[in-house]
């Protein structure tokens, strides 16, 4: 059981709106998976971020984007984690983004939710918390590091610090599957049918790691 601690936001960030408090020492993992790869990666690199102690993850998704315009989705999915709010985004120290590939790039459904943070782009609430993205696709050379890619350029617009895996972790050199240094992958194979391999979740725990470690290692910066 990790301890809570309480960091306060002018800690963290140069806001001075309280409405982009950081009051909490989670780090968020926020995802979408249709099909439940990209989940697997979500729940271990949440795995790694709880190791940290002090560190706890807060997992939530997104809702699938309709096509019918402002089709109002239920406010608590069905089952699973709930979905993210601007608030989770605020009230964490670091984030963890993941997203299954689609065509090369991220889904609808996480764009969609980048694209409502305005508010917070415009505070600067999000200003050096660290991030790290992941992502699952069908096909091994299906575009995976173009997806994370397209995932970490709003986060820098959003002054976040990318954090990815170094190469001192031997999985990313020896893997077979998913892994890149830009982030995890896992390659789910045509009809979902590959396991998460043992070089993926290694990846995964250590970039949930990382995340963590930095995400704690700035806040103390951030004290002194
Ligand atoms: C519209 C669409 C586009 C996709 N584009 C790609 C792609 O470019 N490359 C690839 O390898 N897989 C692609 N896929 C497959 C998914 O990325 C893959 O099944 C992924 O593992 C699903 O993750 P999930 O189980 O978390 O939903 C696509 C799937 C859909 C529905």
């Amino acid at each position: 059981m990790n301890n809570n601690i309480v960091i306060n936001s002018t800690n963290i960030n140069n806001t001075t709106s309280n409405e982009s408090s950081t009051t909490s020492n989670e780090i968020l993992v926020l995802y979408y998976s249709k099909d439940g790869s990209t989940k697997k990666l979500a729940n271990l690199i949440a795995r790694g971020i709880n190791s940290i102690p002090s560190i706890t993850a807060r997992i939530r998704t997104v809702p699938n984007v309709s096509a019918v315009c402002e089709q109002i989705a239920p406010t608590i999915p069905d089952e699973g984690a709930p979905y993210a709010t601007h608030k989770d985004l605020r009230e964490c120290i670091g984030l963890a983004l993941g997203s299954p590939v689609r065509f090369g790039n991220m889904s609808s459904s996480v764009k969609y939710f980048l694209d409502g943070t305005t508010d917070e782009w415009l505070a600067g609430s999000l200003v050096g918390k660290p991030a790290s993205v992941f992502t699952s696709s069908a096909s091994l050379h299906g575009g995976q590091e173009a997806c994370l890619l397209s995932m970490i350029i709003p986060l820098l617009h959003h002054g976040m610090v990318i954090v990815g895996i170094p190469y001192t972790e031997s999985a990313l050199m020896n893997t077979t599957s998913g892994g890149t240094p830009y982030g995890v992958t896992h390659w789910a194979g045509i009809n979902n049918e590959n396991e998460i391999s043992d070089n993926e979740k290694q990846l995964a725990i250590a970039q949930g790691k990382l995340l963590a470690t930095t995400a704690l290692n700035l806040w103390r910066s951030n004290q002194q």
